[in-house]
């Protein structure tokens, strides 16, 4: 497997993976991957993973935010969201963030157990954050 940036090549694949991770859930805006720096798994020159993430200060602390995390469904289990989730974390500790925040619904056991195995704690539920569906939001230290 090969963990790149994202290109302008990649973001039709992108795309077409969100739709099929999140079934339900709107597009991302035309301009979402201008505004969010995106990880790509790839095998043999496919895309079976992206992720894109933000760095901000929140309260004065550098903190790494988690916007997408999203394998194709026969690639997972594999390792492949740890393998991205830990990249974009090293990423942002090279530029100095302390902190991750991510959020995710009460349900999702494997975003959870990434979280979980990284040392991070559930700390705040947000009603509707997901249409219908109350998020959970996820800290920990990098
Ligand atoms: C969440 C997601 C990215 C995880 O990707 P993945 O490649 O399957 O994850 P990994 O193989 O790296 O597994 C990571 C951990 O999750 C656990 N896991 C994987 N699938 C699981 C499941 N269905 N139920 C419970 N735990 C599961 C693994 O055992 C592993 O935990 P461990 O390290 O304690 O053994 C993937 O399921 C996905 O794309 N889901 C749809 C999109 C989504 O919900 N994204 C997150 C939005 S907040």
């Amino acid at each position: 497997m090969k963990l790149e940036m994202m290109t302008r090549k990649d973001e039709t694949a992108i795309r077409a993976l969100f739709t099929e991770c999140h079934p339900g859930m709107a597009e991302r805006p035309r301009r979402w991957f201008q505004a969010y720096p995106t990880l790509v798994a790839s095998e043999d020159g496919l895309v079976i993973g992206f992720t894109s993430f933000s760095v901000s200060a929140y309260t004065g602390v550098p903190m790494l935010g988690g916007q997408d995390l999203c394998v194709r469904p026969g690639a997972r289990g594999t390792g492949v969201g740890l393998a991205l989730h830990l990249e974009r974390c090293a990423i942002g500790q090279a530029v100095g963030a302390r902190m991750f925040t991510g959020l995710t619904t009460e349900d999702n056991h494997a975003m959870i157990a990434i979280f979980k195995r990284c040392g991070y704690h559930a700390c705040q539920a947000v009603p509707k954050a997901f249409g219908e569906q109350d998020g959970v939001v996820w800290l920990g230290t990098l």
